[in-house]
């Protein structure tokens, strides 16, 4: 069995999937064994509702120290679902090649500091771009730099707003997440 500790900020919709996916087989012998988050929000809920322990550890400079001190010692992967605070290099480090995270667009494009959903959106609208898509990569501390695990394309209509291109990407996310975490589960 592998276990797999979720940090999340919002909505929890990728945390979701995950979840389900450990449910329905798609994702086979793991568990996730925490959720954490860095501030009031619906993921922890989402956790509640299945019986998994989640924690709320308040958003900080303290933080990454602070969650590198309840990691469950069984922990096989760190996924980030949504996740918004930044780990920081000791973090980053301590777990490297077991950490992986989820961002809305074809990273190394549209990656880095202050570039997380709307603004990401924002920023790909505006660009001209021709296509978007999702990105699941290793976190290290470089924002947004790590290993590319895999990603997921598609071409940006003329008539592309805000929120259809969130919710293609969405879609795009719930596709190759459980993908990535079946492959790095299948290395750790
Ligand atoms: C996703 O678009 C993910 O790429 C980004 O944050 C969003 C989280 O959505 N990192 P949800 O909370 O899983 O619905």
């Amino acid at each position: 069995m592998k276990y797999i500790t979720v940090l999340v900020s919002g909505s929890g919709t990728n945390l979701q999937r995950i979840i389900d996916c450990i449910e329905n087989g798609d994702i086979p012998n793991a568990a996730v064994n925490l959720v954490v988050a860095d501030r009031e929000c619906f993921g922890l809920q989402r956790a509640e509702n299945h019986g998994i322990k989640n924690i709320l550890i308040k958003r900080g400079k303290d933080f990454s120290e602070n969650l590198g001190k309840i990691i469950p010692e069984n922990t096989d992967l760190i996924v980030l679902a949504g996740f918004l605070s930044i780990l920081n290099k000791d973090f980053c480090d301590n777990f490297r090649g077991k950490i992986i995270n989820i961002h809305p667009a074809l990273l190394p494009k549209f990656g880095g500091k202050g570039m997380w959903g709307h603004h990401v959106h924002n920023a790909v609208l505006a660009s001209g771009e021709k296509e978007s898509g999702a990105t699941v990569h290793f976190v290290t501390s470089g924002i947004d730099e790590g290993e590319i695990i895999l990603q997921k394309s598609f071409e940006i209509s003329e008539t592309e707003t805000l929120e259809s291109l969130s919710e293609k990407i969405h879609k795009i996310e719930y596709e190759i997440f459980p993908e990535a975490v079946n492959l790095v589960l299948n290395r750790v």
